[in-house]
């Protein structure tokens, strides 16, 4: 269920982070492997029990493997700030040339403070995508951000690339005046980044979700919808794991009506939970068919 580009989907709370660094484990026996959290609550850091920051850091004891909890909004922030002084440079550059820019330079200022909500989420995913097209990884593992709801998400790069393509046009307009130089080229790669992700998304052999769900009727419908949500926007279910489904004396529970090329799963409650390198490995080993 791990392909080139996994992200992991879920209700709050149904065991995503710990999921995500199983698999994340597994992947790295064979593939180089990050794993990252764009969720702000440091989740990935209690899953593996090891400090986690905002950059590539070895997973100890474990080779191939590296995380991140990467803050989002912070990166998205830095790129808009960037942004922000190239288009007050470019408005400076034109003054005394007698251009009316009041108007452009207020729809500017608008376009970079009224960015859709979401975008940096989105803009994370893209710097994710960009390790695995400069082949540093063979596989990222996304565990998103619970409030970037992951429909929202998937569906972004559309609405990323129409604020990039606005910002990109109203600057086009004073091109010949003042030289649009790495403002326009670095536009350029944002909207580049973002048609790559937008195919990537799309391509079942080298992306997929992950749904974790609990077998719980309320939960159940809910993934259900979730599962059809995704699948209406063109992305592969890869896997299910029904976790915290045995262990309890139930009997298996049943399977999450989806493709059949998903891989489905039980995962059992373990006690203590996984957590750590050690035991989020005899957590995966004990996963079952349904
Ligand atoms: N199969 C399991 N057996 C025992 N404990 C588990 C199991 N799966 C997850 N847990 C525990 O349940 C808690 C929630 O899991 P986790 O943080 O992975 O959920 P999540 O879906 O990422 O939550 P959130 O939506 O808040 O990000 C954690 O303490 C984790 O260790
Ligand atoms: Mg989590």
């Amino acid at each position: 269920m791990i392909r080139p580009l996994t992200i992991v989907a879920g209700k709050g709370g149904v065991g995503k982070t710990t999921v995500a660094a199983a698999l994340a484990l597994e992947s790295a026996a064979r593939h180089r492997t990050l794993v990252v959290s764009t969720d702000p609550a440091p989740s990935l850091a209690d899953a593996l029990a090891q400090d986690v920051p905002d950059r590539d850091t070895a997973v100890r004891d474990v080779d191939r493997l590296e995380a991140r909890q990467m803050d989002a909004s912070a990166a998205f922030a830095r790129m808009r700030d960037t942004y922000q002084s190239r288009v007050d440079a470019i408005f400076a550059g034109l003054m005394g040339k007698g251009v009316d820019l009041a108007h452009d330079r207020a729809i500017a200022r608008d376009l970079l403070a009224l960015a859709p909500p979401g975008v940096d989420e989105i803009y994370a995913l893209t710097l994710l995508t960009d390790a695995l097209f400069k082949d540093a990884y063979e596989r990222v593992i996304v565990d998103p951000a619970p409030t970037g709801h992951l429909l929202r998400l998937l569906e972004m790069p559309q609405l990323a690339l129409a604020w990039s393509h606005q910002l990109m046009r109203l600057l086009l307009k004073y091109k010949d005046v003042v030289g649009l130089g790495d403002t326009a080229r670095e536009l350029l790669e944002l909207s580049r980044d973002l048609r790559a992700l937008e195919t990537l998304l799309h391509d079942e052999t080298r992306c997929g979700v992950v749904i974790v769900m609990l077998d719980e009727p309320v939960v159940r419908s809910e993934s259900q919808r979730l599962a059809a949500e995704i699948g209406r926007l063109g992305i592969a279910i890869a896997g299910v794991v029904l976790n915290r489904s045995v262990g309890r004396g139930a009997a298996l529970p049943a399977t999450l009506p989806v493709a059949q090329a998903a891989v489905q799963v039980v995962a059992p409650t373990a006690d203590p939970p996984p957590v750590g390198v050690d035991a989020l490995r005899r957590w995966r080993a004990s996963w079952i068919a349904p």
